[in-house]
């Protein structure tokens, strides 16, 4: 690990809850919240009982946890349909008629769905996909933007016991291609286009391309959102179907009874496959269950956003990441929460939008990422300040170290002050939030972000495997298995158990460096494999440098993370042309389309540095912390430099290139 003189990690001021939130917050003091979650260590099963009473379970389980390293099994016998907990049990209380979904288009126009009518819209759907006869344990692939008819179709599928996977309505034709080949989707389920910055983002069109190539995808169901002029679409007769015609059918009386009376799966039941970066080019499709997801995402909406009946919850991510799939679906609606939905982009009409929907729908809970909260202290407070954010009392983070500059703004521009500020760190392989400060509870230091939550048994610590001192930079690894965890990386536990469970300790290892101080607050550096943060997003550099490489112009690519203020870290790459290729501006805005179609526009380099070539050692390898150091403009390069082959090559590397 590199030191931790980092400007981010010296703050140390405290931020004590008010007194008028720990009120009334579900934990109210430190006391109280060290209890729990030391309990929920020393009595795993008594704790998860207790904890989990309000969800569905058609049957109880019988033994907590099976753990044969890395396979691990959670709330063994149990039976469960995890569409019950979040939509069927609140049929029986008030919220029955409350708002489960409020949802704003971009253009404005906006919709709520009650749980009753939420719960309908899933049944509906259920038995339609039953009658397209898509059986349990198929794969679904979902491929939208920001709709409600997305979180329709997530639910659909887990109802009647399909895996969906979700891509990123971001991501290129060849990425969708590549995630429905891998997990073998019978059925995709998309729209015609998504709108975006005032744009159309033409889904049908790249879900066509796909398709075209990913053999085991038979039907498409595709829902009309912007309509024929904006989004002309083909649609294949006998493949595609229109989801308005697919629900106006009449389903057959034993979907129906099906999708009323949905079947009760076995707690490890493959709930979805959700892909994520890692450190090779080819993406991990992370394969989480039922029982124990449900479990992870429902206690912590219920604790970290202290929710409760009146909230107006809002969290800003895309239903394609995971903090979609936990805290917009499965977390929210287990608890019975009106969750906003807004389909657009933060800055569309101006950067006002994301406050006027806070003042338009009342919107009491904030979740969102240090990007975009960078992005909008850019803009100026000009724009929160035209709007009334009175109603918000508990404002989140996530997806990345929020620095204490950005964090001080969100809690008194946005925050107005009062509002408590939760960092929350986790990862798309833990499924639930492992880290952060419980609102009410602790107090919070800007830039930290806090403390274990219940079951979660976390320790910083140095390469032999031994705990690292206070506030010595190390390793941060979890030291036993917790329910939401995922399974396995769908068709690849070999990989799944080299990349996470192969630490001579047992832990699992997270890939992310932190240090904890003497108040036992983590703090987390960021990566320290080969996976980059951009925006919040992970990007593998692996996964870059394949897509160049590809490029039949390009010989050697590698990609590297530079600080970068307002997206936490920009891509650049360094880029070798084939002999005969001229390496000048027309080929970096050709490089940056390739980019564009092998991966999706989000991962563009930020910067592409062409070079005769790259630093390597002796055997070959390139030296990434040398290409880092110029990436960022370090002038002197620290460290030991005798492996490297060709000094010449660092030198001609720092000649400023803008081609
Ligand atoms: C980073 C997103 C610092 C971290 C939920 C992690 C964070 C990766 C935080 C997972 C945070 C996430 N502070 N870093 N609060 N939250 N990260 O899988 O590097 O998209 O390993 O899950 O994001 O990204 P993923």
């Amino acid at each position: 690990m590199s030191d931790s003189t980092d400007s981010r990690l010296k703050d140390d001021r405290r931020f004590v809850p008010a007194a008028e939130f720990s009120k009334h917050a579900r934990v109210q003091s430190h006391a109280e919240y060290t209890s729990l979650h030391e309990r929920s260590l020393s009595e795993p099963e008594a704790f998860w009982r207790e904890h989990t009473q309000d969800l569905v379970f058609r049957k109880p389980w019988t033994s907590f946890q099976d753990w044969k390293s890395p396979d691990a099994k959670f709330f063994l016998g149990a039976e469960l349909n995890i569409s019950e907990s979040c939509l069927d049990r609140h049929l029986k209380s008030d919220a029955r008629t409350r708002a489960a979904l409020v949802w704003e288009g971009e253009p404005g126009d906006s919709r709520t769905l009650t749980y009753f009518e939420l719960h309908r819209e899933v049944v509906r759907l259920s038995a339609a996909l039953l009658d397209l006869g898509i059986q349990k344990g198929d794969r679904v692939g979902i491929y939208m933007g920001m709709v409600p008819e997305a979180v329709i179709a997530m639910l659909a599928c887990a109802r009647i016991g399909a895996t969906h996977s979700v891509t990123f309505g971001g991501f290129s034709a060849d990425s969708l291609r590549d995630r429905l080949n891998d997990c073998e989707a019978r059925l995709l389920i998309t729209q015609d286009g998504a709108y975006r910055r005032g744009n159309i983002v033409p889904l049908k069109q790249m879900a066509d391309e796909a398709v075209l190539q990913a053999r085991t995808v038979e039907k498409t169901i595709v829902l009309r959102r912007v309509g024929r002029e904006r989004a002309p679409v083909e649609m294949r007769p006998g493949r595609d179907i229109w989801w308005d015609d697919l629900m106006a059918r009449t389903p057959s009386p034993k979907s129906v009874e099906r999708a009323m009376k949905p079947e009760a799966f076995d707690a490890e039941h493959p709930l979805f496959i959700l892909y994520t970066s890692g450190s090779t080019g080819k993406p991990k499709g992370l394969l989480h269950t039922t029982a124990g997801y449900l479990a992870g995402v429902h206690v912590t909406s219920k604790y970290v956003f202290d929710l409760r009946p009146g909230d107006l919850y809002w969290c800003t991510a895309d239903i394609g990441w995971i903090t979609g799939h936990s805290y917009i679906v499965y977390g929210p609606l287990s608890c019975g929460a009106a969750c906003l939905l807004y389909e657009g982009a933060p800055n569309f009409p101006d950067w006002g939008r994301f406050w006027s929907i806070i003042e338009k729908h009342g919107v009491s809970i904030l979740y969102t990422a240090p990007t975009a909260i960078r992005a909008f202290i850019r803009a100026g407070d000009e724009w929160p300040q035209k709007y009334d954010l009175s109603s918000l009392r508990l404002l989140g983070s996530v997806g990345e170290p929020i620095n204490p500059e950005a964090w001080t703004w969100y809690h008194r521009v946005i925050g107005g002050g009062r509002c408590p500020v939760v960092d929350t760190w986790w990862q798309t392989e833990t499924g639930s939030i492992m880290l952060t400060t419980l609102p009410g509870a602790c107090y919070s230091k800007p830039g930290s972000t806090g403390l274990p939550l219940f079951g979660v048994d976390i320790e910083v610590q140095k390469d032999s495997g031994e705990a690292c001192a206070p506030n010595e930079s190390g390793t941060l690894v979890i030291k036993r298995p917790w329910p939401s965890m995922a399974r396995t990386i769908y068709k690849d536990p070999a990989r799944y158990a080299e990349t996470y469970w192969a630490a001579k300790n047992g832990s699992y290892v997270t890939g992310d460096g932190a240090r904890r101080d003497e108040d036992g607050y983590f703090w987390v550096v960021g990566r320290i494999d080969d996976v980059l943060n951009v925006a919040g997003h992970r990007i593998g550099t692996a996964e870059i440098e394949s897509a160049l490489v590809s490029h039949p112009s390009v010989a050697e690519a590698a990609a590297v993370g530079r600080p970068d203020d307002l997206k936490g870290q920009a891509l650049v790459v360094f880029v070798t042309v084939k002999s005969g290729i001229k390496a000048d501006r027309a080929l970096k805005d050709k490089l940056t389309e390739h980019v564009d179609k092998e991966i999706g526009k989000f991962a563009r380099p930020d910067q592409i540095r062409f070079a005769e070539a790259l630093p390597k050692t002796r055997s070959g390898k390139i030296m990434r912390r040398f290409l880092k150091d110029i990436a960022a403009g370090v002038v002197e390069t620290k460290g030991d430099t005798s492996t490297l082959e060709d000094f010449n090559v660092l030198a001609n590397l720092r000649k400023d290139d803008d081609a």
